[in-house]
C-alpha cells in the first residue's frame, strides 16, 4: 500500500521549520520526505496549501473505561481523538476499578486495539485505588505497558507517600505526572478565588493551592532525581516556580490545557457548568503568565484534560456539579486560532507542544516526520473555519465552553500507521 501525500507544507517540529514537500507512505512507514517524488501507482493525497504534522500526541485525556462508559469509552474517545487531529494520547488512571493493577490496563490496550483508531497510552496509577496512601504496584503496571504514572483528579496529600512514589518511579524509569492541588487549601471551592467569585456567591480555590504542591513537588523531584511533570499548570505563581526550577536543572516539564490559555474566571458569570474544571479558570495576569510561558519555553506541552461528563451530571447547580470539560475536538482549532494566529507561537513551536515534546516526557518514539518512521501523520488546514457545535462531537461528552466560538486552523486528516483514520 502506497500512498503519496502531495504538496503540503511539512512541519519538522526539532528543526523549526516548514518546508513544501511530499511525503511517502508505503506499509504504513514513512519512506520518502522531499520535493518532486514520483510514485507511479500510489493514491495521492493533495495538501497544497495544508500543514503536514508528525501525529498530534495528547498526554492527558480521560477514556473513562472502564466503569464510567456513558461519560465515554476508548472507541468514542479514541473516535474524538482522530477527529480532533490526534493520532495518540495518554488516558488518565481515575476509571472505576482505578488503572493501579496489570487487569486494567490491558483492559484499556485491548479496547484501543479493538477500537482501531488512535494509538492509546495508559498512564497507571501512583497510589492504589488513587487513595494517596500506599504505593501501587509500578513495575507490573509498566510491564503491562503504563508509561507514566499519575493520581490526576486527586492529589497525594501526604508528602512522604509522593517522596517514596518518585523514588520507586524513579528507579523504574517512569515519570510522575502530578495534579498539583493542595486539599485544604482548595477546601472544597468551586472556582478560582477572587472578585468573580465573590460576586457570584461561589466558593473559590485560590492560586495557592497549586502553587503550594508545584513546589512541594519540584523540591521532591531534586532530593529523588525522579522526572517530575506538572499537569494542567493554571497560575503565575506555578509558572515561575517551574521556570526557577528548570534553570536550576530539576527534571521538571509542564503542560497546559486549550482552556487555561483562553479563558478567565469572567467565563463561569452565566453560572454555566460547562466552565467548571479543575484546576479552575483563572484571572487575566495568570492567562498572560501562561501565554509568555508558552512562548519561552517554560511550558513543554498543550494537553487537552478531555474529561467528558454526561449531560445529566452537568445539568444541576454549579456547586454540585463534576470538574470536567472535553478538549479533544477543540484543541487544535484553539491553539490555531488564540496562539499561532494570535502571534503568540510560532505553527512549528504549536506542533512541537503537541509532538516531540509529550513523546520526550512519556519516552515514545513518536513525534517524528522522518523517514523509517511510523506513519503517523496530521494535516491541518490552517484556513479553514468553523463554529463549535458540540452536537458534531464524536466524543459523547457535550461539555464545552467554546460552542458557537469560531476556530480557524482545524485538522483535516488523520493517519495512524498509515492507515486514513479520519477525514474531513
Ligand atoms: O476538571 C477535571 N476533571 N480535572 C481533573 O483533574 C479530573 C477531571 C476528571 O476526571 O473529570
Ligand atoms: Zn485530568
Amino acid at each position: 500500500m502506497r500512498l503519496l501525500i502531495k504538496g503540503g507544507t511539512v512541519v519538522d517540529p526539532v528543526a523549526g521549520s516548514l518546508a513544501e514537500s511530499d511525503v511517502l507512505v508505503e506499509n504504513g512507514v514513512i519512506t520518502r520526505v522531499g520535493r518532486g517524488i514520483a510514485a507511479p501507482g500510489a493514491k495521492v493525497i493533495e495538501a497544497g496549501g495544508k500543514l503536514v504534522a508528525p501525529g498530534l500526541i495528547d498526554m492527558h485525556v480521560h477514556l473513562r473505561e472502564p466503569g464510567h462508559e456513558a461519560k465515554e469509552t476508548v472507541e468514542t474517545g479514541c473516535r474524538a481523538a482522530v477527529r480532533g487531529g490526534f493520532t495518540a494520547v495518554a488516558c488518565m488512571p481515575n476509571t472505576s476499578p482505578v488503572a493501579d493493577s496489570r487487569a486494567v490496563i490491558r483492559y484499556i490496550l485491548e479496547r484501543a486495539r479493538e477500537a482501531g483508531l488512535a494509538r492509546v497510552y495508559p498512564v497507571g496509577a501512583l497510589t492504589r485505588g488513587s487513595g494517596g496512601e500506599e504505593l501501587s504496584e509500578m513495575a507490573d503496571l509498566k510491564e503491562a505497558g503504563a508509561v507514566a504514572l499519575s493520581d490526576d483528579g486527586r492529589p497525594v496529600a501526604n508528602p512522604g507517600v509522593m517522596r517514596r512514589a518518585m523514588q520507586y518511579a524513579g528507579m523504574l524509569g517512569l515519570p510522575v505526572i502530578s495534579h498539583c492541588e493542595d486539599p485544604d487549601l482548595a477546601d472544597g471551592g468551586v472556582m478560582n478565588e477572587g472578585y468573580t467569585a465573590t460576586r457570584l456567591g461561589l466558593k473559590g480555590i485560590p492560586g495557592a493551592a497549586e502553587e503550594v504542591m508545584v513546589a512541594r513537588d519540584i523540591i521532591l523531584a531534586g532530593l529523588t532525581g525522579c522526572r517530575l511533570h506538572i499537569a494542567h499548570v493554571s497560575t503565575a505563581g506555578s509558572v515561575r516556580l517551574i521556570r526557577e526550577a528548570k534553570a536550576r536543572g530539576i527534571p521538571v516539564t509542564a503542560e497546559v490545557t486549550p482552556h487555561h490559555f483562553t479563558l478567565t474566571d469572567r467565563a463561569v458569570e452565566g453560572y454555566d457548568t460547562s466552565t467548571k474544571v479543575n484546576p479552575p479558570l483563572r484571572g487575566e495576569a495568570d492567562v498572560a503568565a501562561i501565554r509568555e510561558a508558552l512562548a519561552d519555553g517554560t511550558i513543554d506541552v498543550i494537553a487537552t484534560d478531555h474529561a467528558p461528563h454526561t449531560p445529566e451530571e452537568k445539568d444541576v447547580e454549579y456547586d454540585r456539579a463534576p470538574f470536567g470539560m472535553v478538549g479533544l475536538e477543540t484543541a487544535v482549532g484553539l491553539v490555531w486560532t488564540e496562539l499561532v494566529a494570535g502571534g503568540v507561537i510560532s505553527p512549528a513551536r504549536a506542533i512541537a507542544m503537541m509532538t516531540v515534546n509529550p513523546a520526550s516526557v512519556l519516552g515514545l518514539e513518536a513525534g517524528l516526520l522522518a523517514p523509517g518512521s511510523a506513519a503517523d501523520i496530521t494535516v491541518i488546514d490552517p484556513e479553514l473555519e468553523e463554529r463549535v457545535d458540540p452536537d458534531t462531537f464524536y466524543s459523547k461528552g457535550r461539555n464545552t465552553p467554546f460552542a458557537g466560538r469560531l476556530l480557524k486552523g482545524l485538522p483535516v486528516m488523520t493517519m495512524v500507521g498509515g492507515k486514513i483514520v479520519y477525514r474531513r
